[in-house]
């Protein structure tokens, strides 16, 4: 379902003749032209309130962002991906991840069977699982309550259930340890067990296909460390479960299969942390605010399916992602959530957004002839503020940023002088979106009697866009909205560039070099190399430095 060539619409024209007026406009003339633009483009639903009025677009601008989309077959294809086509071309697959949340009234068809009992059979078992588990009645092999749960993946099988603990640690089971291993680097292992008893340790090994290297290593790890103390084979059925879409390699590695839970080829790796990959989001804030959670993701999905497109906010945030990337030629998106527990939302955005969008050909193949995905990166506020906003405020590149900000805080703390830690938290968070948009003229600073040689310097530019979301307060539910909010502004995106959001075929030659490079650094012998030149200098200096006397351990 590919659409033409993406620059020769009409639509597409429009835009760019737009932007030659539009674009030269400062973002003090558009709102010193419309008293209401702060209230006006600006949209509420499902809990969350987008002000998308610092961005440099007006009412032609929106228009016109729709009429491309209406081009683009967008509402068709929001169709085609809840109806369970197999939108995901190149693989051949469905994209259904919002059958991971929808309730049991709802019948989703995949190949014409209803995926829905599926989904809601693996929730009921890892409901019953986390209970036994949080409630003791789940032991370990020696007898002993489990208190740590060690989660092992990597990718879509990692970020998501990282972020998603990180965000709700406050719904969480305190007395329970939560830890994450993902790298294949040895420390990444060796540090999240150091101080831990294996006799009280479930490990949950994450892997939809269950033969990505770096799980099955530390998988295999974990089992060592876990036989070194416990003795005996049996353990490993008390000590390990698994979430995969791979029964077969799950048996091959030893867990066995009632230990699984489920899921399916038409969920990626990276919109799974809503399935079983959650696992151990259910095991740290229970079964029942999972649902939640899920309830969150729901509300959002629904709200995308049937929103106009004016008032539709993935559509509008993808809309003006585009306008952003390919008008204003923004090469990133900075993401910056004004809220500590949402630490990892921006390393779990990169892999959603640029494993998604990284892509440089359409649907039919054809190299694009427009910049694709944008880089997206972030830092929680007020930590950003200190390092790298400096470049945003005064750079020579545009950087749109998304700040994420709640009316309140899960951690109330008085501040000096009066009100709470919070409102200093959501000042900053303001005030930062009303410096990037106006910045400060030169008039401005030499009023301030600021010597002549340091105006230019003290001057700020302004007219740097950004959209603002705010929400009552991080609860589960918000938090599903949330990422359902990007997940579908990454397809919005993906559509108007006529590619494939949801294959990932940029990630595998480099895995296939490194089997050969593998290779290369265990044989015994100095090996024959046929890489280029600095490939085999690296190979050779890389085994000299290992075997040299130097060691780590030394
Ligand atoms: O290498 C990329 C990738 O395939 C991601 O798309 C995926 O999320 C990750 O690896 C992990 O894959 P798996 O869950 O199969 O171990």
């Amino acid at each position: 379902m590919s659409h033409a060539p993406l620059t020769t619409l009409p639509q597409w024209q429009a835009l760019k003749q737009h932007f030659a007026t539009i674009g030269t406009k400062h973002l003090r003339e558009l709102f010193a032209a419309d008293a209401q633009r702060g209230k006006q483009l600006t949209v509420e639903d499902v809990g969350l309130y987008l002000d998308y009025s610092k961005q440099r677009v007006d009412a032609d601008t929106l228009r016109l962002l729709r009429e491309l989309a209406e081009a683009c077959e967008l509402p068709q294809r929001i169709e085609a991906m809840f109806r369970g086509d197999k939108i995901n071309s190149t693989e051949g697959r469905a994209v259904l991840h919002v059958a991971l949340r929808a309730p049991t009234t709802e019948k989703i068809l995949v190949d014409g069977h209803d995926v829905e009992p599926d989904v809601h059979e693996v929730l009921d078992r890892m409901a019953v699982f986390s209970e036994r588990v949080r409630s003791g009645a789940w032991l370990g092999h020696t007898g002993k309550r489990i208190r740590n749960v060690i989660s092992i993946g990597i990718g879509g099988s990692d970020l998501g259930p990282v972020m998603a603990y990180e965000a709700l640690r406050d719904y969480s089971r305190r007395d329970m340890t939560f830890r994450f291993v993902s790298n294949v680097d040895g420390t990444d292992f060796s540090e999240a067990v150091r101080d831990l008893d294996p006799a009280e340790t479930l490990f949950i090994i994450c892997s939809k296909t269950f033969t990505t290297l770096e799980t099955l290593t530390n998988a295999h790890a974990a089992r060592a460390w876990c036989l070194k103390t416990l003795g005996d084979e049996s353990a490993i059925a008390k000590h390990f479960v698994a979430v995969s879409t791979n029964a077969e390699g799950v048996a091959k590695f030893g867990i066995d299969t009632a230990n699984m839970f489920g899921f399916w080829d038409w969920v990626g790796g990276r919109y799974s942390m809503d399935s079983s990959i959650g696992l151990s989001t259910m095991l740290a804030i229970g079964a029942e605010q999972f649902h939640e959670m899920l309830a969150g993701f729901h509300a959002m999905d629904e709200h995308f399916r049937s929103a106009p497109l004016e008032s539709n906010l993935p559509a509008l945030m993808g809309l003006l992602a585009i306008w952003n990337n390919n008008f204003l030629d923004a090469a990133t998106v900075a993401v910056l959530p004004y809220e500590q527990y949402l630490k990892r939302f921006p390393a779990y955005l990169q892999q959603l957004t640029m494993e998604s969008n990284g892509k440089h050909v359409t649907l039919n193949g054809k190299v694009v002839d427009y910049n694709t995905g944008p880089i997206y990166w972030g830092e929680p506020g007020t930590n950003g503020q200190h390092s790298f906003y400096q470049l945003i405020h005064q750079g020579t590149r545009i950087v749109p940023c998304d700040f994420i900000g709640f009316g309140h805080t899960l951690n109330p703390l008085p501040a000096q002088g009066g009100g709470d830690q919070h409102d200093l938290l959501m000042a900053n968070l303001i005030a930062q979106g009303e410096a990037l948009a106006f910045g400060k003229t030169a008039e401005e600073v030499r009023a301030e009697g600021t010597p002549e040689a340091l105006v230019p310097h003290r001057t700020f530019e302004g007219n740097r866009p950004s959209n603002t979301i705010l929400a009552a307060k991080l609860t589960p539910h918000v938090l599903g909205t949330l990422i359902a909010l990007y997940e579908h502004s990454v397809f919005v995106q993906g559509t108007i560039w006529d590619i494939d959001s949801f294959d990932q075929w940029g990630v595998e030659l480099g895995k296939q070099l490194a089997k050969t490079t593998i290779a290369e650094l265990t044989a015994k012998d100095e090996p024959k190399l046929a890489h280029d030149s600095s490939t085999n200098a690296l190979i050779h200096r890389y085994r000299q430095l290992r075997d040299g006397a130097t060691s780590g351990k030394a």
